[in-house]
């Protein structure tokens, strides 16, 4: 379907776009959701912003949405709780619904999901908040929260003498982190459109590691695309990718990051449901290659709600 037809199926449709919400990663929606916002009234449809609180439901009611745009990153918006609400509500919605988003945002079941579909990805293991833990004996490891993003509470740890200040850091996000090991190597980020994988992004950050300064400052990092790397190691990237997305039951797009070690082995890392949408995000670079240009990416998001699965459509009780 070309500009001008998916323009005119959504002209008399009232867009919701749901942006802010409760996790850590507020504060990024808000800037993914004003830009998003942005250009949905440059090409002149109806949208209006809601800001995603406790009241969320009620602001929906409200404001009277046809189809909720779903930019909400972290626990509570890309967790597959508030597309269970939307569900409900029977609100169409964008992207990925209620078990992708869930296993996606859960890094520990989502490895589990890998290694059975023989996608590598480091070992790791579960610490939980509440119970005792056995030592960690080899480093480098990773440290990080089961269900955050942005790196938040996401610590490096080199030897065991940094390990109980890490712990405590990814406790502050969430009951259960994980403690993976240290892949060193080139991290790349494979972006999927429609079930098909877009060009892989090389991520090359000023810091030790892609952490929240680089993903989200000005020239915090930079995008290589393509990714320098060889052409075996870019497919076998891309096939991962359009495997996560069909195995992992994810609509429209994904964004899955890896990193390929220095015998160009790949070990896959997470799958993303809501990448950002800011200026310095990732997935809007890897479509523009492919001449999506952001305000087409944004249009095809929206589209996607009007093609919700059977389920999608509204309950009638
Ligand atoms: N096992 C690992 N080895 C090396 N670097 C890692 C590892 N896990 C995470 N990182 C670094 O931390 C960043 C964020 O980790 P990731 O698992 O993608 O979580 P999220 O992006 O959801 O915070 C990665 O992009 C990478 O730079
Ligand atoms: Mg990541």
């Amino acid at each position: 379907m070309n500009t001008d037809d998916i323009l005119a199926k959504l002209k008399n449709k009232k867009i919701g776009v749901l942006y802010g919400g409760l996790s850590s990663e507020r504060e990024i929606s808000i800037k993914s959701g004003k830009v998003v916002l942005g250009v949905l009234k440059r090409l002149k449809l109806k949208a209006v912003g809601i800001d995603v609180t406790r009241d969320v439901a009620e602001k929906i009611k409200k404001t009277n949405i046809d189809i909720a745009y779903v930019i909400l990153h972290g626990p509570l918006g890309e967790d597959g709780t508030i597309q269970g609400m939307l569900e409900i509500m029977g609100i169409p919605y964008t992207c990925s619904g209620v078990f992708a988003s869930a296993l996606s945002m859960d890094k520990d079941i989502s490895k589990k999901f890998f290694r059975c579909n023989g996608i590598p990805t480091p070992d790791w293991t579960v610490i939980s908040q509440f119970e005792p833990f056995a030592e960690i004996k080899k480093y480098p490891v990773v440290v990080k929260p089961i269900s955050q993003g942005s790196a938040l509470g996401l610590t490096i740890v080199k030897n065991v003498s940094q390990f109980a200040i890490a712990a405590k850091e990814a406790f502050k996000h969430d009951n259960e982190i994980m403690v993976e090991n240290f892949v060193s190597g080139k991290e790349i980020t494979v972006g999927v459109l429609d079930g098909k994988a877009l060009p892989v992004i090389e991520i090359v950050p000023n810091g030790e590691f892609y952490d929240f300064k680089s993903k989200y400052q000005k020239g915090g990092s930079r995008h290589i695309i393509p990714a320098r790397i060889s052409s075996m190691t870019y497919s076998n990237a891309q096939n991962y990718a359009e495997k996560i997305f069909k195995i992992f039951k994810c609509k429209t797009l994904c964004r899955v990051d890896m990193i390929v070690d220095n015998s160009s082995k790949i070990w896959v890392l997470e799958n993303n449901t809501i990448p950002g949408m800011t200026a310095t995000s990732l997935l809007p670079d890897a479509s523009k290659a492919i001449g999506y240009d952001f305000n087409n990416l944004v249009l095809k998001i929206v589209e996607s709600a009007l093609y919700g699965s059977k389920k999608r459509e509204p309950l009638r009780l």
